[in-house]
């Protein structure tokens, strides 16, 4: 392993001088990088961006945007070219949704379609949130193929196309292509995993189905491949994928696999066998994946400029395929190292333009427009629950026994329940802006209620969820998009039995991180199926903490007698409040209890009120700056 020591990086942190991505964007800060991995073909991969295609302004690691990466991949391609080996470009869906530049416009994503359609991109696919709303889908069929055309898959999802009404493929099922320089012949498939909370102008089929059809049978019996492409967005170690890979390895026993996964936000590379390995990237811009794979055969017609062993290395055949893998910061600091290149030489001028449509359409949406300062730093998974630094406490002791309450209903005590799922994202201490609340709470989620609830059964209701039966609770990752993800965290199987095996809460990180941690920035610091060497930037390891399914809030309760120890005294009834998001399990953890509520008891509690609107208005009022 290489590690490179930057040398530029006086130079680096003098204010100003690495200003391309957004104009308020945090600098990037200089660290330890480790070399990408290049080989005979090679990859970047994007997922789960969520709209966040301005960067995190308030992140230096994370503070590229959409321009400055589609500069990198051109100087990418520029060096491959000159390698003579290829670069391909794939992005897994969940484009939209979690960030103000997709959600603040009217119609959402006015801005961000064309700007994510700026960047070539050679294989894509849908998320589930593409697909939540007729609207977001029918952007897709209308907007999204179109810019991709050829490139946008669809193994297994249908639209009704809305002005014929008819049932037809969302984009092509696969694609065949041979590559520009090696002549890498290479069959690519687009999946979504197995989703089934679309709205019902799509169809998405199941994966296990999907294999069994005749045009699937068909493609993966071609002899004329040198590797299987599939792209998902799936996470790598589900069924899915597992009946994929069970199915080409059936037909074709050693052609190499390459998979490219999505949808649990976290960086994890899996090995399936000796010539199958896939990678997940991450989330929210956050990171762009690096791939390579070398030793692939080359039936096609490759350039004869590169056909000289000695000229290209890259090219001779070897027996087993090697993959390599690379988790980019997405910062100008890491995209400067990787290409070369400096503040004056790394971005292209498309790069450029796409970096001010943002600005541009930033500006429009006014998504700088502060509404407060908020004092400290409040964290999703980086601080224990409960704790003064946990955003989960402040929305519970702070913010909804300001903001809830029904003025016909004042005078009722009432138990007010939220999934934590709810709050998407950490408040930085600094300036809330209109972004902010879009990236912490994009939800459209208003309240509802059930009127007089003994308090006998209401009480219990918490530990239902989050204890007692959390199964009712949905599987965690499918669970559209209010799943508590940890902000930074290691491989899925890893922290799932670190979850698991762990009673009570417990930090996920290192226990005993290097001893340079003090030099180092904190960050990603990911374990895979390869070992603990992906991650390009070399960090200090964060601590991540468990977040319960729900959190509940008691409210206008009666204060306790003199001599009585606790705070407040029990009352007969509550007005059980809850997140319109969660109705369903909250009238199913009812039933649990023997009670026989249903939708009918229930009733909107404060009218035309969201959870991001009420989040805005208590920083309004408590944050000054
Ligand atoms: C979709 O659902 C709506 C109402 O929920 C129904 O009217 C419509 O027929 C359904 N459409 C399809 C294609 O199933
Ligand atoms: C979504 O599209 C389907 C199929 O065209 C239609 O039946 C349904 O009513 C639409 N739903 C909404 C909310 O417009
Ligand atoms: C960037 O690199 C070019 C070419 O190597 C050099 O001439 C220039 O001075 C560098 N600029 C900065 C800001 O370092
Ligand atoms: C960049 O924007 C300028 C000004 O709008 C335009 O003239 C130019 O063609 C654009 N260049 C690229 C590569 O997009």
């Amino acid at each position: 392993m290489i590690i490179r020591y930057p040398y530029g990086a006086l130079a680096l942190t003098i204010p100003g001088a690495v200003l391309a991505a957004q104009p308020s964007a945090a600098p990037p800060i200089s660290a330890p990088l480790r070399e990408l991995p290049w080989g005979q073909l090679n990859f970047l991969h994007t997922t789960d961006t969520h709209g966040w295609h301005a960067g995190h302004l308030q992140e230096p690691s994370f503070s590229a945007d959409w321009g400055d990466y589609i500069s990198f991949a051109t100087r990418l391609h520029e060096k491959a070219d000159e390698e003579g080996v290829d670069l391909l470009l794939v992005d897994t869906g969940d484009r939209i949704e979690g960030n103000g530049l997709y959600d603040a416009s009217e119609p959402k994503g006015k801005y961000t379609l064309k700007i994510f359609g700026e960047q070539g991109i050679d294989v894509i696919c849908s998320g589930n949130h593409e697909l939540y709303k007729n609207t977001s889908s029918e952007d897709e069929y209308y907007e999204t193929v179109p810019s991709f055309r050829g490139n946008y898959l669809a193994s297994n999802l249908d639209i009704f196309d809305p002005k014929t009404g008819k049932q037809q493929p969302l984009a092509q099922r696969f694609k065949k292509f041979t590559t520009k320089n090696q002549g890498i012949r290479v069959l690519a498939f687009g999946f979504l995993f197995n989703f089934r909370g679309n709205s019902n102008n799509t169809i998405v089929q199941r994966v296990q189905e999907t294999i069994k059809e005749k045009w699937f049978q068909q493609a993966i019996r071609d002899r004329e491949i040198d590797l299987f492409l599939v792209i998902g967005h799936v996470s790598l170690r589900t069924q899915e994928f597992a009946s994929i890979f069970k199915a080409i390895r059936e037909q074709q026993w050693d052609v190499p696999i390459q998979f490219f996964a999505g949808h649990t936000h976290i960086r994890d590379y899996a090995k399936y066998d000796s010539k199958a390995y896939g990678l997940e990237s991450g989330r929210y811009m956050e990171t762009i994946g690096f791939m390579s794979v070398t030793g692939l055969y080359t039936g096609g017609k490759s350039n004869p400029k590169y056909m000289d062993a000695a000229a290209a290395p890259h090219v001779a055949r070897m027996d087993l395929p090697t993959f390599s893998r690379r988790y980019i910061d997405s910062n100008l600091f890491s995209f400067h190292q990787h290409t070369d290149l400096n503040a004056t030489t790394f971005p292209t001028e498309h790069g450029r333009n796409v970096s001010s449509m943002i600005a541009s359409a930033r500006e429009a949406l006014k998504l700088d427009k502060t509404y407060g300062c908020a004092p400290r730093d409040y964290w999703t998974n980086r601080a224990p629950y409960p704790s003064k630094n946990s955003i989960f406490s402040w929305l519970q002791d702070e913010v909804l026994p300001d903001m809830v309450l029904e003025v016909g209903r004042a005078d009722k005590p009432r138990i007010v329940l939220a999934n934590t799922g709810a709050i998407r994202f950490d408040i930085f201490k600094g300036p809330f802006t209109v972004d902010t609340t879009y990236t912490v709470s994009p939800f459209t989620s208003g309240l509802r209620y059930i009127r007089d609830v003994p308090f006998s059964v209401a009480k219990r209701l918490l530990q239902i969820i989050n204890q007692e039966v959390p199964q009712l609770w949905p599987a965690s990752q499918s669970f559209a998009f209010k799943t508590p993800v940890p902000s930074i965290q290691a491989s899925t199987h890893q922290v799932d039995e670190q979850l698991f095996l762990a009673s009570e809460q417990m930090p996920l990180g290192k226990e005993h991180p290097p001893d340079h941690v003090a030099e180092l920035t904190p960050g990603y610091t990911t374990t895979d199926d390869a070992g603990s060497d992906g991650d390009d930037t070399i960090h200090a390891p964060i601590k991540f903490y468990r977040v319960p399914n729900a959190l509940e809030s008691r409210i206008g309760f009666p204060p306790a007698a003199r001599e009585d120890s606790k705070e407040y005294a029990d009352p007969v009834s509550v007005d059980l409040v809850y997140v319109d998001f969660i109705e369903n399990y909250i009238l199913l953890a009812l039933k649990f209890l023997g009670t026989d509520y249903a939708e009918r008891d229930t009733d909107v509690y404060m009218e035309g009120k969201e959870m991001t609107g009420l989040i805005a208005e208590w920083v309004q009022e408590h944050w000054k700056c």
